[in-house]
């Protein structure tokens, strides 16, 4: 009841435990906005903030619901809210191993999750094809063809609003009426959402935009009836990409999520949505979630196009390039040790650029991020184009700059960025396509990955991102599981 009464006058948002010396053996753990599981096992129970922490000693869990309290002894507990009124809750079977949770054979977990790319963007596309369409499957997003075409109309009906999981509802799509998606999401999911608008815009001709969580809860953004919004969350516990959600939701709009952790608050409260099928991702470097979240677009952009005016060939060439991902993504994870190499020649750097255009200048935020986060250099990523408006000022033979240019469409135009680099003497490393031997002549380090359709390149393209910050790092001895002042889910604002 000390709890309780305290808890009354608290206010923000907490997940905690408490425990008192006179009452050894007995927790109360107390949760609203930040998630807290209770893990049931045999004569031990356990509280934790991600299932991945308990998965090893059971896979029992209550996901507790905000104003939750439980009283946790070894062998019993209870569940109440904190008017002390009885809760509602559910035992769910968590979805994965303890081995998922555990490294193996890995120094760290980010690297075994850079390794599982090609098993985890398997996972996403699974069972997501169809190929007598040409088109996807994303039967959680719960729309049926009538309510895409009419978004507004569909949200008179508060049914299936709650507590329904993405994956329970399985129904055709169509996109019919949609007349623009909105993009939500932080951090690495932020960049996935930009791949996604890259892709929505190319090939479905939907009006798309990205929102930093952060930005569009407190901003005023004006939702036309027909706006169709997601939210994209690993962890689905993200504060602020849950505020976002609450807010477009509070506004009437049907708010889809695509989220990896089963269970969480995220997947809970959306409208819908799809799951990434990941497993746990542990390392606070968001690795094999990125590849899952832009795999999910691309099957989202797809089955919108398909439903518009994206050709049956265009559709299944996309279908058999998304199949042949694992398959590239393994070719690249083969150079981590040549990728190793051209770490440690930089690797007193002060900082590094990353640059990118179109469909890989997200590629290129992202992995300016993966490398700020875990080697504590300052890196930042930019549009290429962007370089003389700027950033050249930076250029200088310490500060290498990372080019993302495959043999596309802006091939060219990242040349002549590349050669302005070099006039200054800013060492090069070029991420491009195998064949493409040509920038051997004008890169000092050149990484090659197999070709693949444009708008797909970013799964291919951060591979070697990843590695390079993960040895990068290693090298300078930084903790890359762990990055100082960093959390996995950030469920305070
Ligand atoms: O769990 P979420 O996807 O909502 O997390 C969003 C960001 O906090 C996260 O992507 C963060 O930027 C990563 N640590 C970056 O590697």
């Amino acid at each position: 009841s000390a709890v309780r009464e305290a808890l009354k006058q608290v206010s923000g948002t907490y997940g905690i435990a408490v425990m008192h010396s006179d009452v050894p053996g007995f927790i109360v753990g107390a949760r609203l906005g930040s998630p807290l599981v209770v893990g049931l096992g045999k004569g031990e129970n356990f509280l934790a903030s991600d299932v991945s922490a308990i998965v090893s000693h059971t896979t029992n869990a209550i996901y507790l619901q905000d104003r939750d309290l439980v009283y946790l002894t070894a062998d019993e507990f209870t569940v109440e809210n904190v008017d002390g009124a009885e809760s509602a809750y559910e035992v769910s079977q968590v979805d994965f191993t303890p081995e998922q949770a555990e490294m193996g054979k890995y120094p760290h977990f980010m690297l075994k999750e850079i390794f599982e790319q090609p098993t985890s963007i398997q996972n996403a596309f699974r069972g997501r094809l169809v190929d007598d369409q040409a088109s996807a499957l994303l039967g959680g997003l719960g729309l049926t063809p009538r309510q895409l075409r009419d978004v507004e109309r569909d949200l008179l009906s508060p049914a299936g609003r709650v507590g329904v999981e993405p994956r329970e509802r399985e129904t055709a799509v169509d996109g019919g009426d949609v007349e623009r998606i909105v993009l939500c999401g932080c951090g690495t999911a932020s960049h996935a959402a930009m791949v996604g608008e890259y892709m929505i815009e190319h090939l479905a001709r939907i009006p798309t935009e990205v929102e930093i969580a952060s930005e569009f809860r407190y901003r005023n953004s004006p939702l036309d009836k027909n706006t169709l919004v997601f939210v994209i969350s690993q962890s689905g516990e993200t504060i602020d990409t849950l505020a976002a959600m609450r807010e477009g939701q509070r506004k009437g709009h049907r708010v889809l999520g695509i989220v990896n952790s089963v269970g969480s608050t995220i997947a809970r409260e959306s409208d819908g949505g799809s799951y990434l099928h990941s497993g746990p991702e542990i390392g606070v470097a968001a690795t094999k979630s990125f590849t899952s979240q832009v795999t999910v677009l691309a099957l989202l952009a797809l089955l919108l196009g398909r439903m518009r005016h994206l050709s049956v060939d265009y559709g299944q060439r996309l279908l058999r390039e998304i199949r042949e991902l694992p398959a590239k993504v393994e070719k690249i994870l083969e150079q981590s040790d040549a990728i190793r190499e051209i770490a440690l020649k930089y690797i007193d750097a002060p900082g590094m650029l990353f640059l990118g255009r179109q469909f890989n200048y997200p590629t290129a935020l992202e992995g300016a991020l993966k490398m700020k986060e875990i080697s504590y250099i300052f890196a930042s990523g930019h549009a290429a184009a962007e370089l003389k408006h700027g950033v050249i000022a930076l250029v200088s033979p310490e500060v290498p700059s990372v080019f993302i240019m495959p043999r596309d469409s802006v091939y060219e135009k990242n040349v002549s960025t590349l050669e302005e680099v070099k006039a200054r003497k800013g060492p090069v490393i070029a991420i491009t396509t195998e064949g493409n031997t040509d920038l051997e002549r004008i890169a000092d380090d050149v990484i090659y990955i197999p070709e693949v359709t444009e708008c797909l390149n970013p799964i291919l393209s951060v591979i070697p991102l990843q590695l390079l910050s993960y040895h990068f790092s290693v090298a300078r001895g930084c903790d890359v599981d762990k990055p100082r002042n960093l959390a996995k889910s950030v469920t305070v604002e």
